[in-house]
């Protein structure tokens, strides 16, 4: 596997092989069994495959949150490595931010006004920032995007469609652990009695899911009912659980199962704040 670590060693690994199809997945490190599979996609799809480690700075709103995010450069090495993935891309802030630490301005279609993006001011510009950076240097025929965060995949779709980025947005499944919780850098964060907690996120949205009678049960009604037996777990403080369109991430009033729909949560665990989503129809 190559370490990448200037424009110059880029380019010239870009140049090595053009005519094969490269498969890009961006990450901020810290890799778990869920990025892996993002590359084990990335790896089927493509004939390269390159991977960037990169904690972004635009994309955090509280400085302690940057300050505190994980580092484990060598058993992320290790990891891709053994996977056999091509390149490791490890950019510096120079690279990616030539005039400073600065986002760029976005049309994002309002789908950064709900959820992540109400509480989070300024973190998708940052996101959309470096990724588009990303995509100016890197230039991927494909980039694999988690549906874990499926507020930044859809923004990074409408970018890209926006803007005409020539590069193909992969979504990739919910990697969970082995009793539903959506793998996350910041589950290793949470004590053993708040792990156990965690689980009931996925437990409780699926089980209401599957319960769900839509001709009965409104969005809001439904909502509400997960956020209450959500609350009822100790350590799980829910921050919001909304039914969303899953094109245009706004609120639905009313189900139409002729559009495609997901619930979101976002909950504070503890000290550690979790997001998952599933589909409704
Ligand atoms: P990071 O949080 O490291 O996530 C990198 C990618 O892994 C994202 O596309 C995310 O959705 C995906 N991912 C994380 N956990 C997952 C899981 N359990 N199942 C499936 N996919 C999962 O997201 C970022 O970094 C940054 O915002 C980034 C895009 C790198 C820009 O800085």
């Amino acid at each position: 596997m190559e370490h990448i670590r200037s424009i110059e060693e880029l380019a010239h690994w870009k140049s090595k092989e053009l005519e094969k199809k490269t498969g890009f997945v961006p990450t901020m490190g810290a890799l778990h069994v869920g990025h892996l599979s993002l590359v084990r996609l990335s790896q089927s799809i493509s004939d390269r495959t390159l991977v960037s480690i990169y904690v972004n700075p635009t994309q955090f709103n509280k400085a302690e949150d940057l300050a505190a995010y994980p580092d484990t450069l060598e058993a992320d090495l290790r990891a891709l490595e053994a996977l056999g993935c091509d390149a490791v891309f490890l950019p510096s802030a120079q690279m990616l931010y030539p005039d400073g630490l600065k986002s760029r301005r976005f049309d994002f279609n309002q789908l950064d006004h709900s959820m992540e993006g109400a509480g989070r001011p300024g973190h998708f510009e940052g996101m959309a920032t470096v990724v588009t950076r990303f995509f100016e240097l890197i230039e991927p025929d494909f980039a694999v995007f988690g549906e874990k965060d499926y507020q930044q995949l859809s923004i990074i779709k409408q970018v890209v469609t926006k803007e005409g980025w020539p590069v193909e947005i992969v979504p990739a499944g919910i990697f969970r652990e082995a009793d539903g919780l959506a793998m996350s850098s910041r589950n290793m964060r949470l004590l053993p009695d708040e792990r156990e907690d965690a689980a009931q996120i996925f437990a409780i949205l699926s089980t209401r899911i599957s319960r769900l009678n839509l001709q009965e049960t409104s969005p809001k009604a439904f909502a509400n009912q997960c956020t209450e037996a959500l609350n009822a777990v100790p350590s799980i403080q829910v921050d919001y659980v909304s039914c969303c369109d899953a094109a245009t991430l706004q609120q639905v009033d009313e189900f139409n199962t002729a559009r495609s729909t997901r619930v979101f949560a976002a909950v504070q665990c503890g000290k550690v704040r979790l997001i998952d989503n599933l589909p409704l129809f």
